[in-house]
């Protein structure tokens, strides 16, 4: 009698544990106690932001890449310096790996003759000379010497002076031995970036008697920062003026920066936004949108020619156009305020075809 009882208690415990079980979901981490410990809170690339349970749901992030713009002035994504960021794709040779316990599992004995052929990706300009010049002292002169005559102090001690001969092979090649070593020359891989190692050699170069080209290709790209870049900086203008706190200054001292949107394409005399030749802007808009919760103002303005009502009509069309394209995309579309000016605020003089040019555009302000 007793026994049977036991027998019903244990046939329950096993009965509810097996439905629990079946009717629990496997991809499930269980009760989360501490959700820190397998979900990180410092921001990774390829974190599921749309998920993360007890701090954000968001059906519009949710199962999409989550890779998000570098914070301003860290990783360069956009502009000169990216070409720097892409691994090296030379290995260390056998020996390397031996004598200077270069921590890789592969290594190549070919490509050092390889490297000879790899393009040096930098100009020789002042600037470039100058931040060498500075790595050249810090790091070589003591064995190479101040001129790249091999008879720098350590190398006089230690009897083991590099040839003169060393600054003369090709720059791909240089950057190999400056990244991996060669004989007693110890690898600089972790002492100089890429960047860094091609500034040194253009040092090098220029001791050697190459010239020095004007610094202009670089401040001509510095000028014209990317729209990702110009956005970004909107972003901060914002915050800036909201961690003030002062919401009655907003509307008393002037309007929000706002950034006009270059290569928009539209038909002529129509809201038909052409996405293909658009693309660029508005894919880069979308990230934009993606990765940050503000408010988007789209103002749409038309040069004064024509009907100044038909122009008032299309103006608005084309921001809600650039709207809609937003919006198919994933984004809330109470987070996209569109509006049209016609020609009512120009941004240059009618007068002119070029003036004329840069009044017909669409600008975004961030709320
Ligand atoms: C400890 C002394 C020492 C230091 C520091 C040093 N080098 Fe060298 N370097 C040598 C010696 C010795 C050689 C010749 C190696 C050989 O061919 O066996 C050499 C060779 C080279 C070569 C020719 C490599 C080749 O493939 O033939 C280059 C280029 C070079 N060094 C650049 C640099 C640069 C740039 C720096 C500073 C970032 C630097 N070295 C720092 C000692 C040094």
């Amino acid at each position: 009698m007793k026994m049977n009882y036991i027998h019903k208690i244990t046939a329950g415990i096993v009965l509810s544990l097996a439905l629990t079980s079946c009717f629990k979901d496997e991809n499930s981490a269980g009760y989360e106690y501490m959700p820190d410990m397998y979900r990180s809170p410092a921001i990774e690339a390829y974190v599921d932001y749309g998920e993360i349970r007890g701090w954000q749901q968001d059906t519009a992030l949710m199962n999409k890449q989550s890779s998000l713009l570098p914070p301003m002035g860290t990783i360069p994504f956009v502009g000169e310096d990216t070409k720097y960021n892409l691994p090296y794709h030379r290995l260390p040779s056998e020996n390397m790996v031996k004598s200077h316990s270069i921590s890789s599992l592969e290594f190549s004995n070919e490509d050092y003759g390889l490297s000879a052929e790899d393009p040096n990706p930098m100009k020789l300009t002042q600037t470039n000379h100058d931040k060498g010049e500075v790595l050249y002292n810090r790091y070589c002169t003591s064995c190479h010497g101040e001129k790249g005559q091999g008879d720098g102090k350590v190398a006089n001690n230690e009897s083991i002076n590099p040839p003169a001969s060393a600054f003369t092979i090709p720059d791909g090649r240089k950057f190999y031995s400056i990244t991996y070593g060669r004989g007693v020359m110890g690898a600089h891989a972790s002492q100089l970036n890429q960047k860094e190692r091609w500034q040194v050699i253009s040092y090098i170069n220029a001791m050697n008697g190459a010239p020095i080209v004007a610094d202009e290709v670089e401040t001509v790209e510095e000028a014209k920062p990317s729209l990702a870049e110009g956005l970004a900086s909107l972003m901060n203008t914002t915050s800036n003026s909201d961690s003030h706190g002062e919401h009655g200054t907003e509307e008393g001292h002037g309007e929000a920066q706002s950034l006009a949107l270059e290569g928009l394409v539209f038909a002529t005399g129509s809201a038909n936004l052409d996405e293909e030749k658009s693309a660029a802007t508005l894919e880069t808009l979308l990230e934009f949108m993606k990765s940050n919760h503000k408010t988007l103002i789209l103002e749409g303005h038309t040069d004064n020619t024509g009907n100044a009502g038909a122009n008032l009509k299309l103006s608005g069309d084309r921001a809600a156009a650039v709207k809609t394209y937003l919006t198919h995309n994933g984004i809330d579309a109470k987070r996209i305020e569109s509006i049209g000016f016609g020609s009512t605020k120009p941004a240059a003089t009618n007068d002119t075809e070029e003036g004329r040019a840069q009044n017909r555009r669409t600008e975004v302000k961030i709320k």
